[in-house]
């Protein structure tokens, strides 16, 4: 493991290694003896998505996972902030683009899902914060409301370890920034970004189906659906419209 020590990038220690089975596995054997750290892998063979799906491989995308620590109210908003993030990485590339954020933290690139983010607790307050980039190629994707798309497809060039290490910078610029002024510029960031904010979506989670209008982000990065004039906090879950 420590050959593919490559260096810091803003307080991570940073691992790129030649092929893993999931880089959320990884960094959990990592993370015994090294935090925080990041490790990237050129080749995913067993991606992981969010509800069990999977997450399929393209040579030339970005796969990383790094670890961080949350305190568990905070959860919520480090969600938001994490997707936040990297929007606005995309839109420094691009700022003629259309980027969302699909709540609570899908980045869409011109109406096509560029990137995925899966959280795995690690152990107590540490998390394993796992990111998928389609940098040159998207997978067709048969069982989902939406498409694909990747950078490269929609005339972005750039390269996945010089992506990573911008994000990370980002991140941690957007967390020094949350540590200092608290969530509310954050939120009002988020909010910019929002997709479907203002119309009626349909949040799918393990319990139950809800259907509403999305009025807004509130203070933990909850979403407010109104649903008969009345506001519904929804904690977790998936959107569709
Ligand atoms: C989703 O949108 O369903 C989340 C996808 C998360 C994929 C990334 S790729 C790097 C990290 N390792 C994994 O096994 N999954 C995440």
């Amino acid at each position: 493991m420590l050959s593919f020590y490559k260096k810091k990038v803003a307080g991570w220690n940073w691992y790129d290694l030649p092929e893993v089975i999931s880089t959320n596995d990884t960094i959990k054997e990592l993370s015994e003896k090294d935090l925080p750290a990041v490790v990237s892998a050129a080749k995913q063979s067993g991606g992981r998505g969010r509800r069990g799906r999977r997450w399929q491989a393209v040579s030339g995308n970005l796969y990383f996972t790094f670890s961080q620590s949350i305190p568990v109210s905070e959860l919520s908003r480090y969600v938001c902030i994490i997707g936040l993030s990297m929007a606005k990485v995309i839109k420094k590339t691009a700022p003629k683009a259309n980027i969302k954020l699909k709540w609570p933290n899908d980045v869409f690139l011109n109406g096509k899902k560029v990137t995925g983010i899966l959280l795995e607790n690690i152990k107590n307050n540490i998390w394993a914060i796992g990111i998928g980039v389609n940098i040159v190629g998207s997978p067709d994707i048969k069982d989902m409301p939406y498409q694909a798309t990747s950078l490269k497809e929609e005339g972005i060039d750039t390269e996945r370890t010089a992506f990573l290490e911008q994000y990370l910078e980002q991140f941690s610029s957007d967390l020094a920034q949350y540590e200092k002024e608290g969530f509310e510029p954050l939120r009002t960031e988020w909010l910019k970004f929002a997709l479907n904010l203002g119309q009626e979506i349909t949040i799918k989670n393990d319990e139950d189906i809800k259907t509403g209008i999305f009025l807004t982000l509130d203070e933990e990065g909850y979403l407010i659906l109104k649903i008969d004039n009345k506001e519904e906090r929804i904690i977790a879950g998936d959107l569709f419209i």
